[in-house]
C-alpha cells in the first residue's frame, strides 16, 4: 500500500506553525503586567496596525480592556527567561515583571504601559478595535510609537520549542553570463528595480527561435511587454502581439524563468513569465534565430 496515501494528519498539527514570540505589556488594577504571545502580526502598513489574540482568561485581556492600550516587545533569543514567566504564570498569580532579576523595564514614550528592553521591536499601541474570534479575542493596536533593535535577532517558535534565526536562504534563480550589451539593455528596462518582471512569448521554428528587433536599440529579443502589476499578464502580451501585427497563437500555461544576469560585478535579477506560442509565418521586423548566447534563448 502507498504509505504517502495512509500517512496520518498529526494531532497537533497547529504546533507545525513557525511564530515569533512578544511580550505583551499591560497594567491595570493589579499593576503593570506582561503576558508571552505568539499570535501576534503587524496587520497594515498605514496607518501601522497590529493584532494580537488573547484568551478570555487572561489578566491582559482585563488590563487592555480598561486601558485601551498595550505594548508589543517582540523577543529577542536571549529572552526565553522572560517568555517562560511571561507565559507561565498569570498577572493574578505574581506580580511578573516585579521577579527579581528578570524583566528589564523601559518607560514608555507615548502611552502609560511600560515597556520591555532587550527585544528586537517595541510597539506602543492604542487599541482600535475587538473581536471575538473562536476562543481567543482580536485586540488590534494603533501603533503611536515604535522602535527596533538592529543588533538583536528574535526568537521563533516552532513545535513548542524555541529557536535562532537560521542562515540565509540564497534564492533558486539560474545565473546567466551575459554580455555588456545585453546587461545594459535589461538594466535600463529595470530602471533600478530590484526583480524586472517580464512576459513574452516563444514561437519556435525546429531550432529556431523568433526574435524581434527594439525600436531604439535595435536589440534583439523574443517579443516581450512589461506588465503593469495587478493586470492578467496573458491578456496584455495578447494584446501588445496584436497590436503591433504578430499573428501568435499564444499558448494559455505560463511558464517561469527566474534568472540573475550577470557581466563581471554588475547583476540584474529578472522574473520572466513566458508562453509558447505558434505562428504560421514570421511577421515583419521579426527573424528566426539559431539558439545561441544570446540570453533570451538560453532561458529555454
Ligand atoms: C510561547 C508562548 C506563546 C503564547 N502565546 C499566546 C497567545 O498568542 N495568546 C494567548 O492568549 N496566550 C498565549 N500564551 C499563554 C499566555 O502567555 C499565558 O496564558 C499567560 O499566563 C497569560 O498571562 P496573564 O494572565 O498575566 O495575562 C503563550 C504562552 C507561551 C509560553
Amino acid at each position: 500500500m502507498n504509505t504517502m496515501l495512509t500517512r496520518k494528519v498529526p494531532s497537533k498539527a497547529e504546533r507545525y506553525f513557525s511564530t515569533g514570540v512578544s511580550l505583551i505589556t499591560s497594567r491595570g488594577a493589579k499593576g503593570p503586567n506582561v503576558m508571552a504571545a505568539e499570535w501576534v502580526m503587524q496587520i497594515s502598513y498605514n496607518p501601522v496596525l497590529i493584532a494580537i489574540f488573547i484568551h478570555n482568561g487572561s489578566q491582559t485581556i482585563k488590563n487592555i480592556e480598561k486601558t485601551k492600550e498595550f505594548g508589543v516587545n517582540v523577543a529577542s533569543k536571549d529572552q526565553t527567561t522572560e517568555v517562560n514567566i511571561a507565559g507561565g504564570y498569570s498577572g493574578s498569580e505574581i506580580d511578573k515583571l516585579k521577579v527579581k532579576d528578570i524583566f528589564q523595564i523601559t518607560a514608555p514614550k507615548k502611552i502609560k504601559t511600560p515597556m520591555i528592553s532587550g527585544c528586537t521591536v517595541n510597539a506602543e499601541c492604542k487599541l482600535i478595535r475587538k473581536e471575538k474570534t473562536g476562543d481567543h479575542v482580536m485586540m488590534v493596536g494603533r501603533v503611536v510609537y515604535i522602535e527596533h533593535d538592529d543588533t538583536k535577532n528574535p526568537l521563533i517558535y516552532h513545535k513548542g520549542r524555541y529557536f535562532n534565526l537560521g542562515s540565509t536562504i540564497e534564492q533558486d534563480r539560474k545565473e546567466v553570463q551575459v554580455s555588456k550589451e545585453t546587461l545594459e539593455f535589461f538594466t535600463n528596462l529595470a530602471q533600478g528595480k530590484f526583480v524586472l518582471k517580464c512576459t513574452g512569448v516563444l514561437v519556435w521554428s525546429t531550432n529556431k527561435i523568433m526574435v524581434t528587433k527594439w525600436q531604439k536599440t535595435r536589440f534583439e529579443t523574443i517579443p516581450f511587454i512589461i506588465p503593469r502589476t495587478g493586470e492578467n499578464q496573458r491578456d496584455r502580451l495578447v494584446k501588445f502581439l496584436n497590436k503591433t501585427g504578430f499573428d501568435i497563437q499564444v499558448d494559455s500555461e505560463p511558464i517561469m524563468k527566474r534568472l540573475v544576469l550577470k557581466n563581471t560585478n554588475k547583476i540584474q535579477r529578472i522574473n520572466f513569465v513566458l508562453f509558447n506560442g505558434k505562428a504560421e509565418k514570421l511577421m515583419p521586423n521579426t527573424t528566426w534565430k539559431q539558439k545561441h548566447r544570446d540570453v533570451i534563448a538560453r532561458l529555454i
